[in-house]
């Protein structure tokens, strides 16, 4: 998730694009750049914080009043200022800034540089400008249509062409674009937060549609030069509520993006017609991958319950033998690394120090590492054999949300990727790759019950301790779920299985102790609900996250919280939601904010 800005009218363009990039840093902070056309173009990148920029731009004098900038958060390519953007095509006449993922870049560049086309970068973006230049006649918007149209995945755009000054053209498919204008111009971004300061008119880009701005005007038509008529949306927020996207804190946000990002971390990665994962970052490991006998996970806090939701999904579905570790407990046991097994290192940041350190392990014993990490060139990342990025973009909030349900989503493309390479059959391959590919849909539905969650969390307001049970894929989410309520309400709260109740925790339960209790409709069903009877019969609360069209759990729990029904593998990633929103209100509830919880971080670098 990057951040675009973009500018054309009377005044410098430079200072406009910096101040933009500014409010949008929070999407992407890895490196930058702008470029800017006076009497001719010139273009700034830097790699590291946008502040980099800044000192790079100190004293030059940037004529110009058009022009376009970005701040990225790599997804392909390492964080050098070869891939920063913006990027070029071989004349430099055609500059390009993007935010999203071409999928079907490999191909394009293949045949471009069939065709002479240089390419300087490792980026995907970089087939846009060449693409771009492939058509470019003389007329900008014309050739932006024609390589649209040939290109495949998520892109939000904007692109100034020497040779056709003026004006800005843009266009989005999945990710998000909005313009404005003022007195002094047209401005177009990835969110309100970068243009709030120059005028409340939003004019929102949807699917399939480009834009061409111009100092006084812009129109907006589809790439067969459909005319879209577009009304403005008036937005009373402060810089900061933009940044948030309207919602009150980023967890709240980042908890209402996973749809979307769900969908990035699957993008590209289905063959749905094959039944197979195709995850590029494993493929030169693939023989090795073949072979192996044994899989271990290793992990902190939240990416740790999301590995251990990723075991029961490899040993079940993949025939694979895994095992799940703390990094901070890994480090310090005499880990046997057997040569016919892979590590499995999943973090958000890629910094954990304990994580770091359990890598830094089994490399020294010579085993296999990969890794399920969101942060693009990170330590973990740089040290990993081969891995998979989630591509849940920047999670700002501390506690730990669109990571984890992309983190599972990868999980589950793992499983796919190594179940295909082993005895999983084409006909469950192509189910469970079915069923991925709804996800994102079934993870929208979810987020409907929100009001109801809020109005379960102000039931449960006073409360002072909670259990959470479950049991097979619903056990990690019992962690999760515990995990989430400590870090952003400070209440006691511990996760079970639900089996262990009768070996202690039952001795807790009394009429002031809620259970949350996550009981899907799986094979292990009914022992769930005979554990929830157990509290029952000690007059506990239960609050359950039940299958939808389960009607006869109302009879037994106080309350209940329903997700659509999907593969059992998947489920975890569908009963996340409501802990989640459930921590998020109680948070919020007890006057907190729970982007910052206190006494934690959001990257844990120290031991
Ligand atoms: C989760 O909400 C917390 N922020 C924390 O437990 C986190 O999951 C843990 O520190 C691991 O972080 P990582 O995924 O960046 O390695």
């Amino acid at each position: 998730m990057c951040g675009i800005v973009g500018y054309v009218g009377s005044k410098q363009a430079a200072p406009l694009l910096m101040e933009g990039l500014r409010r949008e840093s929070y999407r992407g902070y890895d490196s930058s750049g702008i470029a800017v056309l006076g009497s001719a173009p010139v273009s700034f990148r830097s790699v590291g914080k946008l502040e980099e920029l800044e000192l790079k731009l100190k004293g030059q004098v940037v004529e110009g009043g058009l022009g376009i900038g970005h701040s990225r958060w790599a997804t392909h390519g390492q964080v050098t200022e070869e891939n920063a953007h913006p990027q070029t095509d071989c004349a430099n006449n055609i500059f390009v800034v993007h935010n999203g993922i071409i999928e079907n870049f490999g191909v394009i560049k293949k045949k471009l540089e069939e065709r002479g086309h240089q390419f300087r970068s490792e980026t995907d973006t970089e087939v846009l400008p060449h693409l771009i230049e492939h058509f470019f006649e003389g007329n900008l918007e014309e050739a932006v249509k024609k390589a649209l149209s040939v290109v495949r995945g998520s892109y939000a755009i904007a692109v100034f062409a020497v040779k056709d000054p003026g004006k800005i053209v843009a266009a989005r498919l999945s990710s998000p674009l909005v313009i404005s204008l003022n007195d002094t111009g047209g401005f177009v971004a990835s969110d309100p937060a970068a243009l709030i300061a120059h005028s409340r008119k939003m004019v929102f880009l949807e699917d399939g549609e480009v834009a061409v701005i111009e100092p006084d005007t812009f129109h907006v038509s589809d790439l067969n030069n459909q005319v879209k008529k577009k009304v403005a949306t008036e937005l009373d927020w402060s810089v900061e509520e933009a940044q948030k996207g309207g919602y009150e804190h980023f967890m709240l946000k980042e908890i209402m993006e996973q749809p979307e990002a769900v969908a990035n971390a699957l993008r590209g990665r289905l063959l749905v017609q094959e039944g197979r994962a195709k995850l590029g970052g494993l493929e030169r490991v693939e023989k090795e991958l073949r072979a192996i006998g044994r899989l271990n996970i290793i992990a902190c806090g939240s990416s740790y319950y999301a590995g251990l939701a990723g075991e029961y999904m490899l040993e079940e579905y993949a025939g694979i033998p895994t095992d799940t570790d703390l990094g901070s407990e890994f480090r310090y046991r005499k880990a046997i690394v057997d040569k016919n097994s892979a590590s499995i290192f999943i973090s958000q940041s890629g910094e954990t120090a304990d994580t770091l350190a359990a890598l830094k392990e089994v490399k020294e014993k010579g085993g296999l590492t990969l890794g399920i990490i969101n942060q693009v060139g990170s330590s973990l990342a740089r040290e990993m054999t081969a891995g998979v990025y989630n591509h849940a973009g920047p999670e700002i909030g501390v506690a730990s949300t669109k990571a984890t349900s992309t983190q599972l989503a990868v999980l589950a493309l793992f499983t796919l990727f190594l179940g295909r390479q082993r005895g999983m059959s084409l006909t469950m391959g192509k189910r469970i790759a079915e069923e991925l590919q709804k996800l994102p849909a079934l993870i929208q539905q979810t987020l409907e019950q929100a009001p109801h969650i809020q109005r379960m969390a102000e039931k449960y307001a006073t409360a002072a301790n909670f259990l959470y049970i479950g049991r097979k894929y619903s056990f990690p989410i019992a962690l999760e779920g515990a995990l989430k309520l400590k870090e952003t309400s400070y209440v006691h709260a511990e996760g079970y299985g639900a089996g262990e109740m009768k070996h202690g925790p039952l001795a807790l339960i009394d009429s002031s102790f809620p259970t949350f209790a996550v009981v899907p409709t799986d094979s292990v069903y009914e022992k769930t609900v005979s554990n929830i009877q157990e509290v029952k019969a000690r007059r506990g609360p239960v609050i359950a996250v039940a299958t939808e069209g389960n009607e006869a759990i109302q009879e037994l729990a106080d309350d209940v919280m329903y997700i659509p029904k999907t593969l059992e593998m998947l489920t975890p990633i569908l009963a996340l939601i409501p802990v989640q929103l459930f921590a998020y209100y109680m948070s919020v509830l007890k006057g907190n904010n729970p982007d910052t919880p206190r006494n934690l971080a959001k990257s844990v670098t120290v031991e």
